[in-house]
């Protein structure tokens, strides 16, 4: 009944004006086809290599709501595998993340080798007579698994383009951001955490620099978000005058292929130069280092080098550059979602300033972040509104400055240099929906909006 009443999808989006339909963060059949459609289909972020180097080692991730074993295997192959018993579909992992020789399932004992393999069934002589095909019924694997600069994704559709393909120019750049920084390393354990809000609200603020002034004003009030409290008022003014000399367009959005995006601010050479005058009161982030090294700026290109927005890999991957993290935002329901949070540290960091790093991100986000508290609160009371059969009647707003700036296209990236925006989050919605029309790869390949093109308004 819903269905006829919303697909095609596209219908829910109106990017001319800028309305989006608000069930589609709070129904319940939509959800169960985002799990299909998008989660399923999609490359989805495993863990870094970092976190399973050695044959044997593996990490539970998940694809949409399902638990997933990320692991390497003998041959020191990655390899991604359902976590759920062929028998009666039991967990056959339910550590976090460890070192296994095999995983033997608790119920009956199936046990299956690291490559997904069925190679141990109690009774198999005596009760299944040596009639069970073994070979059929090992773990369910992959479609296809791959790592690109240490980050493993996985996808269980083997169309999927592969990896490289799928992350274009945008999605590359979006890890290029943070795996150009140098060596670093992942901090152990993962922050988790449990918010009441639709997965997508979550990404959709992501790009949002809207929002900070008001909802994370008690942050600006104790001072948190100034950084570098050894700045003095006139290091605060060469800063401002920098950032206005490079950036009279300050906020940069970057279109790729399949819903990656990159929104937030334009950095500039301006910027980075005095930051980089004033080492003895701010130490020089990696930040600030790598982006004007050779490799750096081959890596992250003409529109990269000026991009220090945060970027989304579709679908919930956030890759947050302001710090050495990154988020998944995994959906648990259409009202609930999980928020992971890994961290790295530079390898040759001293410990001190490995805490330091450590501290500063605890106080920001997950848990105990002073932001992500804030923003939690905002995406609670949203989705609990999106429920209303009242509410849905009404669209959303995501006009801001909608049909202004002309993109533009350097070295294959469609990007827009202009004020505050939401095209991001318009592109992305854009995009979902046509995720959620296509019955198949071959459809959304077909299908799909390609980023902007030169000159185009956006
Ligand atoms: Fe796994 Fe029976 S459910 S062995
Ligand atoms: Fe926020």
């Amino acid at each position: 009944m819903l269905h006829e009443m919303k697909t095609p999808f596209r219908t829910m989006v109106d990017v001319e004006t800028g309305t989006v339909d608000r069930a589609m963060f709070a129904d319940a059949d939509i959800y169960q086809l985002e799990l299909e459609r998008i989660f399923a289909r999609a490359w989805n972020f495993m863990c870094h290599e970092s976190q399973i180097p050695k044959a044997g080692d593996f990490f539970l991730s998940f694809i949409g709501e399902e638990s997933v074993i990320a692991t390497r295997d003998k041959k020191g192959e990655l390899q991604v595998l359902l976590n759920s018993c062929r028998h009666r579909g039991n967990a056959v992992c339910r550590a976090e993340s460890g070192n296994a020789r095999s995983f033997l399932c608790t119920y009956h004992g199936w046990t299956y080798g690291l490559d997904g393999q069925l190679i141990g069934v109690p009774g198999y002589k005596d009760f299944y007579h040596e009639q069970l095909d073994k070979s059929q019924w090992g773990l369910v694997k992959a479609g296809k698994v791959a790592s690109y600069k240490g980050f493993v994704f996985a996808t269980m559709d083997p169309e999927a383009p592969d990896l490289e393909e799928y992350l274009g120019e945008v999605g590359r750049m979006s890890i290029d951001l943070i795996a150009e920084r140098g060596d670093m390393v992942i901090v152990e354990g993962v922050q988790k955490n449990l918010i009441g809000c639709n997965w997508k609200l979550a990404v959709d603020n992501l790009f949002d620099w809207y929002h900070p002034q008001i909802s994370h004003a008690s942050a600006f009030m104790v001072g948190m978000l100034r950084g570098g409290s050894k700045l003095t008022p006139e290091d605060h003014a060469v800063l401002e005058k920098a950032r206005a000399v490079g950036m009279s367009r300050g906020h940069r959005v970057v279109f790729g292929a399949y819903g990656h995006a990159i929104g937030g601010p334009r950095g500039s050479q301006e910027a980075r130069d005095a930051r980089r005058s004033m080492a003895d009161r701010i130490e020089p982030i990696m930040e600030d280092l790598y982006r004007d090294t050779p490799q750096g700026r081959a890596a992250l290109g003409e529109v990269g080098v000026d991009t220090s927005g945060h970027p989304n890999i579709f679908p919930n991957l956030w890759v947050s550059t302001g710090a050495y993290q990154l988020s998944l935002r995994l959906p648990r329901g259409p009202l609930n979602t999980e928020i992971w949070w890994f961290s790295f540290v530079p390898k040759d960091a001293s410990e001190a300033k490995k805490k330091e790093i450590i501290n500063s991100e605890n106080h920001v986000f997950g848990a105990a972040g002073l932001l992500e508290q804030d923003d939690g609160e905002n995406w609670d009371q949203s989705t609990r509104a999106m429920k209303g059969v009242i509410a849905q009647r009404y669209p959303l707003n995501f006009s801001m400055g909608l049909n202004k700036t002309p993109v533009q296209v350097i070295e294959g990236v469609a990007h827009v240099d202009t004020n505050i925006n939401e095209h991001a989050q318009l592109w992305t919605y854009r995009i979902w929906t046509e995720w959620m029309d296509a019955d198949s790869w071959a459809t959304l390949k077909a299908n799909h909006t390609k980023p902007p093109a030169h000159g185009d308004l956006i």
